[in-house]
């Protein structure tokens, strides 16, 4: 699982305006860090992947941009090194070469001496030959590599073509682009109830406390536009008094929403905080997200949550009372933050989403019963089978709800995230 975190500029950690003092500055970078990138880049090619590192180094900054910058371009990147081998080259020296060839293509603030011989340090000793060659080579051959590139090399096809099912031609174009943009910094306004830019608050807000200090949820706009979609659901409810929960007590005029899958708890707080009447079961099996989502409800002052560290599939009617709405943000591919997370395009495959949509929709089925009034299903995806086919799924069997509404929040009109979402009614 790929953990979401809200810290995402891209600037260089010495911002100093002249290219040679950079140069200097990223010679001299500690040549253990970079082992690490190429460590990350090696793990990614394993089929996993921790952000850890750019968390909590220094030049965490500088080094998460040779990585993300690596993995924007990875399945372009893989196919030079194919083209430039003879023999079959192991994941660990490509992921040296790789990094190198990322910052030669596409980081015009390293020069390419600086790129090579930071690069060849990292290799075995009896490999640097082959890596100094390669990376010489793709240098004085950039303008014409560069000519050729297009956005389609960048992404697997089987990623392009499951994006063929939303647009085409000159819109898939764009779609591409955006997906391979660094993303804007989106979050919730919890005191207007608004999306804003965090960059552009008058606040100035830059640490987790400037945040909570000021009511602002770093969030994704796309992950804040489902969060809004529910506290509507909740209003209507809470508006339409004959409609409110009565099952646990006939005076209780208390809006129960469970939240299935709740961590880190973005929507939880959004929920809890914009429905203040509302009572939020956040339900989260992951013991250290689980921490993190207690640590995020006690940042933003929230007491209307109730957390359970549980299963989902272990949650009874013992443990929470009938729900008036289950959001249930389901685990997912995760493709459809690509943008903010490069490396899901090589990390998922349609072999995962395979495996995630029986988990989704087993999820779906165990709610209902949980779920008085209305599911709101929604994954950070916009592949069509752990989407509109879970849905499609779950109705064929369970005929006490109806699909109220379906649609994709897409990536390039929205300037977010990709994310699916479904509200399903209780007839
Ligand atoms: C897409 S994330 C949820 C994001 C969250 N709703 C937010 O807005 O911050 C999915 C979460 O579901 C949790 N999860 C996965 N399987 C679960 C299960 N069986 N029961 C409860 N939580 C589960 C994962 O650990 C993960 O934290």
């Amino acid at each position: 699982m790929i953990e979401h975190k809200h810290t995402h500029t891209e600037a260089h950690p010495q911002s100093s305006p002249s290219g040679v003092a950079n140069a200097n500055a990223n010679t001299n970078a500690n040549a253990n860090e970079r082992r690490t990138v190429a460590s990350l880049i090696l793990q990614v090619y394993n089929g996993s992947y921790s952000e850890e590192f750019f968390l909590n180094s220094e030049h965490g900054k500088f080094y998460r941009k040779i990585f993300l910058n690596t993995m924007r371009h990875l399945p372009f990147i893989d196919s030079l090194i194919d083209t430039h081998s003879k023999s079959t080259t192991t994941p660990a020296l490509r992921s040296i070469i790789a990094m190198g060839i990322a910052q030669i293509l596409f980081m015009d603030s390293v020069p390419d001496y600086a790129a090579v011989s930071t690069t060849v340090e990292l290799a075995p000793k009896h490999q640097k030959p082959f890596v100094n060659w390669i990376l010489m080579e793709i240098a004085r051959t950039k303008e014409s590599i560069l000519a050729k590139h297009t956005i389609y090399d960048d992404f697997p096809n089987n990623f392009i073509n499951n994006l063929k099912t939303h647009c085409t031609g000159a819109e898939l174009h764009t779609l591409l682009t955006t997906l391979n943009t660094p993303p804007v910094y989106w979050g919730l306004d919890l005191n207007t109830g608004k999306i804003i830019r965090v960059d552009e608050h008058p606040q100035n807000l830059k640490t987790e406390s400037d945040l909570q200090k000021h009511g602002v949820l770093p969030m994704d706009k796309g992950s804040a536009m489902v969060a809004l979609e529910t506290v509507e659901l909740g209003e209507k409810i809470a508006n339409d008094n004959t409609n409110v929960n009565d099952n646990t007590n006939v005076n209780d005029n208390t809006l129960h929403i469970l939240d299935a899958c709740a961590a880190p708890g973005g929507k939880t707080v959004a929920m809890a905080k914009l429905l203040p009447d509302a009572l939020v079961h956040a339900v989260e099996i992951n013991p250290s997200r689980f921490n993190t989502l207690k640590s995020y409800l006690r940042g933003y002052n929230v007491s209307n949550v109730r957390p359970l560290n549980k299963d989902i599939m272990d949650v009874t009617p013992q443990d929470v009372p009938l729900c008036d709405i289950t959001l249930l943000d389901a685990p997912c591919s995760c493709l459809g933050t690509v943008r903010r997370h490069p490396e899901v395009r090589a990390i998922k495959n349609s072999c995962d989403i395979q495996t995630l949509q029986p988990i989704q929709l087993a999820m779906l089925h165990h709610v209902a019963p949980l779920t008085k009034h209305y599911i709101h299903y929604c994954v950070c995806s916009l592949e069509p089978a752990e989407t509109t086919a879970v849905i499609q799924d779950f109705l064929r069997t369970n005929t006490e709800f109806t699909l109220e509404r379906q649609g994709y929040i897409m990536p390039h009109l929205e300037n977010s995230d990709g994310f699916y979402r479904a509200v399903l009614r209780r007839l």
